[in-house]
């Protein structure tokens, strides 16, 4: 069965590489790319996501963007909880939670980011922080999906064994039979068909990986192996 590819440019892209996803995947459904805000109006040809929200309908937040005005420009997708939101811009679970139901309220689908850091899995806590941040993070309601970003493996090159990855996503299936559920750190071309074939991995969020056509290209093949 074909998986999910969800490309988070992260702030990096151009319009030329959004002409470039255009040319390649308008046609393919299961290929979701999450650019900065201002690309998400360039195109109706292909899935686009955002990578951010913010949980009020409008109002005195500078710099920020609602669900209505996402929806205005076509997005049905959006990133909440990223880790790099979660550090540099201090986002606790209680707004990724009030961030998922916004977006819930608007039809648009939150992919919800949960990973421990280096820190706690050094510790063996992994299992224990993914059950907080659950708790903490889910939505009230229905319709959301999990990627589960280990922290230390985003933008390192380093990625868990697929033990590791197994382990954590039969106990997210356990808990949430009906999520998609996608992996996310360091998939390239070489790792991603692996990373697809386990069973419980319902597609991949590809951060630096996605900025390269020959190697997106690549991952998307794999996905649809
Ligand atoms: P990476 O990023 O693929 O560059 O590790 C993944 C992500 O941050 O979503």
């Amino acid at each position: 069965m074909q998986k999910w590819v969800v490309a988070n440019w992260k702030m990096n892209g151009s319009k030329n590489l959004l002409n470039e996803y255009k040319k390649i995947f308008q046609k393919h459904e299961k290929l979701i790319v999450c650019t900065p805000f201002i690309y998400l109006g360039e195109s109706a040809e292909i899935n686009l996501g955002a990578q951010n929200i913010h949980w009020q309908p409008k109002g005195a937040y500078t710099g920020e963007v609602s669900a209505s005005m996402l929806v205005e420009f076509g997005v049905k997708y959006c990133l909440v909880g990223h880790s790099e939101r979660r550090q540099h811009f201090h986002e606790t679970n209680t707004d990724v939670r009030a961030k998922a139901e916004t977006c819930l309220g608007a039809d648009i689908m939150p992919i919800i980011c949960i990973g421990e850091t280096l820190e706690q899995y050094e510790a063996n806590q992994t299992h224990e922080v993914l059950e907080r941040q659950l708790a903490e993070c889910l939505p009230r309601g229905q319709g959301f999906w999990i990627a589960y970003e280990p922290v230390w493996a985003i933008g390192t090159g380093i990625t868990p064994t697929t033990d590791e990855i197994s382990e954590v996503h039969s106990m997210l299936r356990e808990k949430l039979p009906n999520t998609t559920l996608l992996y996310g750190g360091s998939v390239n071309g070489d790792n991603a068909a692996t990373i697809f074939s386990m069973p419980n991995v319902d597609g991949a969020l590809v951060g630096g990986a996605s900025l390269d056509m020959a190697t997106i290209t690549k991952i998307y093949s794999a996905s649809a192996k």
